[in-house]
Parts: structure tokens; sequence; C-alpha cells
């Protein structure tokens, strides 16, 4: 069997103490061990829903296919893998509502509906197909409340429940297989424009009441939902389509929503739970048998910024760097997703809540989008590794299903430092090993790799900053790739 074990030495470029001494080099070692293997990675990604997605729509081109390429391209942009669509509940399209294909609801849960598509959806099919078309094969369509005819307060927004489920009693019925085959239309229509969905959410924020699109649930509810639906998808032939489950407001509920799943005997038929970051961070392994994804989080509270080290602030790009990789790296997350990618000025105060902020026919990228750009590396499919060692350094290591291994640094140290790795313990062919960066001057700009003879390849990373690896698939290697 072969040696799954590679080592990253780091020589850390102290500076010298005065100007007589020449600058002394201190190695680290990070090593990666490519037999322990963790969870597979789903992706990174954001969201264009509450018609953010028509800021790109309404770009004029170059500048549209500039923001498209910052967010979706592979080789120039943050090569996002994952979009995350609002699925509309709302009667109308005020504020910056989405409108729901079903304005009105047949008198009685089994009469037939009258699907009104607009062929638009807020903006996000055409965003959704331009995604498509950099490759992006995994789309999330969730719904934020079912429409307000199927719930206990009879409107969209403003909490409420769905009918049928338990603690409800609803006088029109129970709505809970209205609300499925409500769901599956969604997906058929984007089907039908070109786009795969491949995963379904029917909650956001279920523990939480809004003025807008909201509807409430506990795990248990959602669990008595999630028996219908699964079923209903599977009749209509989507029986690739994984249910997430249930957009909890923080870390904290979200536990608590995968142990109520998972009592009633639900669990086998989610994909992901699904948690934010806003009321309670991710901390530790959730300890679910399902995969776990963070599907909306942002700074709300910060005035817009674009710095990457300002002072690690909640907008710096430096503290989502470390914010994403607390949760692929320490927590077992399969999917990493930032809320708004793109945003005006007049929301919220010109928040951070969003990675490019577009205004009117310009635009600004904030260096949270550098910090996702530095994951793009890991591609879906990828598992990830053990990854060891370094002092200032986090450093974590993935091995994509082409065979590439990955592998993320983040510099926590003030100064820049040398970091070299070496391919000794691996059976690769003269691998080819590329190297990217990003800091307060550089946006995931490629840097020198030296290859020495020893098959030692040595990159520099500056203070705070945070450098991606790849190393190309091995030839002629029989156990894994490298
Ligand atoms: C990504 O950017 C590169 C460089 O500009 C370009 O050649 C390529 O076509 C872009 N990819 C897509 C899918 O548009
Ligand atoms: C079901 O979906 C698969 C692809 O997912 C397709 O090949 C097949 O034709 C579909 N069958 C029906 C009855 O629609
Ligand atoms: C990590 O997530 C995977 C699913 O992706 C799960 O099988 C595994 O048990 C999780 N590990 C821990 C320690 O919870
Ligand atoms: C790699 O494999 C190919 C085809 O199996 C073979 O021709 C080649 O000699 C091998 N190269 C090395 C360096 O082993």
């Amino acid at each position: 069997m072969y040696i799954a074990t590679l080592f990253l030495l780091v020589s850390t470029a102290l500076a010298a103490p005065n100007h007589d001494l020449a600058p002394r080099q201190s190695t680290q070692k990070v090593t990666v061990d490519l037999t322990k293997r963790y969870q597979t990675i789903d992706g990174f990604g954001f969201s264009g829903a509450f018609q953010r997605a028509n800021l790109i729509v309404n770009l004029k081109e170059p500048k549209q296919s500039e923001v498209l390429n910052l967010l979706f391209n592979r080789t120039t942009g943050a090569g996002f893998s994952i979009v995350r669509n609002g699925i509309g509940s709302s009667k109308t399209s005020q504020n910056d509502w989405m409108n729901t294909i079903l304005p009105n609801c047949p008198a009685t849960p089994a009469g037939t509906p009258e699907y009104k598509w607009d062929g638009k959806d807020s903006g996000q099919l055409w965003l959704s197909q331009k995604a498509w078309g950099y490759g992006v094969r995994t789309f999330y369509n969730d719904a934020w409340s079912a429409p307000g005819c199927m719930k206990t307060n009879g409107n969209d927004a403003n909490g409420g429940q769905l009918c049928g489920v338990s603690g409800t009693n609803c006088k029109s019925g129970d709505w809970k297989q209205a609300y499925a085959n409500y769901l599956v239309k969604n997906i058929q229509l984007y089907a039908d424009s070109g786009v795969t969905i491949t995963h379904i959410g029917f909650l956001n924020e279920p523990d939480m009441s809004t003025s807008y699109a909201s509807m409430q649930s506990s795990g248990t509810q959602a669990a008595e939902f999630i028996k219908v639906l699964r079923p209903t998808l599977d009749a209509a032939n989507l029986t690739s389509v994984g249910i997430n489950c249930c957009e909890a407001t923080g870390w904290n509920i979200a536990s608590q929503h995968a142990s109520q799943i998972a009592s009633a005997g639900a669990l086998p038929l989610v994909y992901a739970i699904t948690s934010h970051e806003y009321t309670s961070r991710i901390s530790g392994v959730m300890g679910t048998k399902a995969r776990v994804w963070q599907t909306e989080y942002s700074d709300l509270n910060g005035g817009w910024s674009t710095a990457w080290y300002a002072n690690g602030g909640s907008g710096d790009g430096y503290t989502w760097a470390n914010t994403v990789f607390n949760g692929v790296v320490n927590s077992n997350l399969s999917a990493y997703i930032f809320w708004e990618g793109v945003q005006d000025r007049a929301t919220n105060n010109n928040n951070n809540e969003k990675l490019i902020l577009v205004d009117g026919q310009s635009y600004t990228v904030s260096k949270r989008l550098w910090a996702f750009a530095q994951f793009r590396v890991v591609r879906p499919g990828a598992v990830r590794v053990g990854a060891s060692g370094g002092s200032n350094l986090k450093s974590g290591a993935f091995v994509n299903s082409d065979g590439s291994v990955a592998v993320v640094i983040i510099n926590t140290g003030t100064g820049a430092q040398t970091v070299s790795v070496s391919l000794s313990g691996a059976s690769s062919v003269n691998p080819t090993v590329r190297a990217w960066y990003t800091d307060n001057t550089h946006d995931m700009s490629e840097t020198t790799v030296t290859v020495g003879s020893d098959g030692v390849a040595s990159a520099s990373v500056p203070g705070r900053g945070m450098i991606s690896f790849l190393v190309s698939p091995a030839v002629n290697s029989t156990g894994p790739a490298i």
C-alpha cells in the first residue's frame, strides 16, 4: 500500500533583530495525511434572493460579465459552486419581495392549483442559467414560507405555521401535500428552463417571525412535512433532489432541529441539516449522520468595507477567510454559503451583507469575495483529509475528485512566511504545484512556486494572508492521488 502522507515544510522568515544579521529561517512542518478522511465537500455559494439578482440582470456589458466572472469564474473569480435561490411566497413584488407562483390557493387542499410563472423568479432564473453556463451544478431552492393561503395566519409574512403539521387546526384542512406539490412545481419550472435543482428547502429561520416571508416550525413539525415531501419528490421522478432542513438562525437551534428530526425518524430522508450563524456561531461538530451546511451568514452591522484586514472586524476579508475555514475544517461542514452575492447602496445602510456592491451601473468588490475565492481550489466532491502542524498557520487539505490535492493555509502571524511544500513520501511523478494568495493588495494572485531538486515547493505568504496550493493529479499513482 502506498504511503499517503504529504509533508508541507513551512519556513518562517523571521525579521532579523538588527540589520547586521541576515534573516534567519525557521522551518515548520504541516503534515497532510491522506489516510485520514473526513466529510465530503458540496461547495461554496451565495444567494441572489429578494430581487438582488436583478442588480446583475440590469448591468450593461461589459460590467455584467465582469460581475458574473467575479462570482463564478474558476480561474479569475471566486469560482462559486452553489447558488441558493429563494422560492417566493408573496402575492406581489413590492419592496424586495419574491412573488409566488401560487397567489391564490384552490378552495380546498385537494383542488387544482393555478400556478402563475413569470419566467423570471425575481432575476434568480437568469442568474441560475448564467451560473449553469459557468459549470455550477448545485442549485438549492429554498422557500422562506408557504403561500399564505396554506398557513395558520393566512399570510406568508409574520410567522404562522403550515396547516396540517401537529399543533395546527385549520378550517381549510391539511395543506402539507399541496405545499409539497408546489415545491415540486418550482423544481420542474427550473428544469424546463435548463437548470437542474439539486436541493430543496421549505423553511427559512423557522425559529423567528418577521414582517416579510417567514413560517415557524420545530424540527418535529418539519419532520412531519419531510415525510410527505420525500415521496412526492420521488413520485415526480425527482429522486436525486435532496431535502435540506431547517435554516435555523443559529447553530444551537440547528442542532435541536437535527435531534428532533432524528427522533421523528426522518433523518434518513434529509440530505443536509442547514444552519445560519446569526444567533449562535458554528462551533464544534454537530454530530449528526446527515451532512451539515451553513446556508446563510453575513455581517449585518458593519458599514461597507472592502478591506482584507482593517482591524479584524466582522466585515474584513481575513475574518471571513477564518469563518469559512472554521466551518469546513473545524466543524465538518460540507458547504458554506454567504448571504447576498450583490446588493445596492441603499439597502440596510450599505452594510456588509453583500460580497459586491452594485451601485447602478458601477460595482465595487469586497475582500470577502476573495476570501471565498481562496477556497475555489476545493471543488464539489472533494474529501477533506488530515492536515496538522505549523505555528501561526491554520491548514486544511482536500482531495478533489480529479485526484488533485488542495491545501488552504491562513497565516495568522503578522510577518511574511515562506511556505515550502515537500512532496516527499508521495508517489506522484513530477506533480505540478500552483499557489495563489490574498492580502490587502492581492486578490487570489498566482505566486511563483519554486520546486527544488528535492521536490520541495516553496511560495511566500504575507502576514495575515491566505495561500491556497493546488497539487496536480499524480500520474501513475496506484493509491490515492499524490
Ligand atoms: C473565465 O475567465 C477566463 C479569463 O478571462 C476566460 O478565458 C474564461 O472564458 C472564463 N470562463 C467562463 C466560463 O466564462
Ligand atoms: C426520470 O429522470 C431521469 C433522469 O433523472 C430520466 O432519464 C428519465 O427519463 C425520467 N423518467 C421519467 C418517467 O420522467
Ligand atoms: C461529518 O459529516 C459526515 C457527513 O458529511 C458524517 O458522516 C460524519 O459522521 C460527521 N463527523 C462527525 C464527527 O460528526
Ligand atoms: C506512466 O504510465 C504510462 C502508461 O501506463 C507509462 O507509459 C509511463 O512510462 C509511466 N511513467 C512513469 C514515470 O512511470
